[in-house]
């Protein structure tokens, strides 16, 4: 990549994730460029030849049941935080509007309205309340204070496994597993 200024670099960042194939990949701006030009955007509320197909082998490909193609990581979360709780409230048996999620403190999971209620960024926090209750924050890396804060209300423990704004933290080995036992 070469910047405004005329510096060049290697593309090593990906957009925290969301660049895996790198700056101006040709086979994905050719593949787009070519669907730009086919149809560029259906509602939801239309089947075209596209979707099926590509959640089908993006199922395939993650092992999973289902998947829901969102446009930003904020979304995914937001949805994450509904599936959860519904799961609780039909399935798990928690009393309606009573379930909790316990998150890391220094997350970051986006910026929408619920996901910053959950931050303890206050740049990303600050002055946008009132805020969506329901969470439980706890240290990130301490297994004893995750497991002290789990009830039997809680229906989802949401984390990054690696924390990125906070620094890039990696958690002490062993948290990962034990957060899911
Ligand atoms: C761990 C994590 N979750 C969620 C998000 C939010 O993604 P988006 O900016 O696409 O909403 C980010 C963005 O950097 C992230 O690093």
């Amino acid at each position: 990549m070469t910047d405004v200024e005329g510096r060049r670099y290697l593309d090593l960042l990906a957009g925290y994730s969301a660049l895996n194939f790198g700056h101006g990949n040709r086979r994905l701006i050719d593949a787009a460029k070519a669907q730009l030009e086919r149809v560029t955007l259906t509602s939801r509320a239309f089947h075209h030849d596209r979707f099926a197909d590509f959640c089908t082998r993006l199922a395939e490909l993650c092992g999973k049941e289902a998947v829901l193609p969102m446009n930003t990581g904020a979304e995914a979360v937001e949805t994450a935080v509904k599936t959860a709780r519904k799961w609780g409230y039909e399935v798990k048996g928690v009393p309606d509007g009573h379930a909790k999620i316990v998150v890391a403190a220094n997350n970051f999971h986006g910026r929408t309205t619920t996901v910053v209620s959950f931050s303890t960024d206050h740049e990303a926090r600050d002055h946008f309340g009132p805020y969506t209750p329901g969470f439980e924050i706890v240290p990130y890396g301490d297994l004893t204070a995750l497991e002290a804060a789990v009830t039997e209300n809680t229906v989802a423990v949401l984390l990054e496994p690696i924390q990125g704004e906070a620094g890039v933290l990696v958690p002490p080995a062993g948290y990962l597993p034990g957060c899911g036992s």
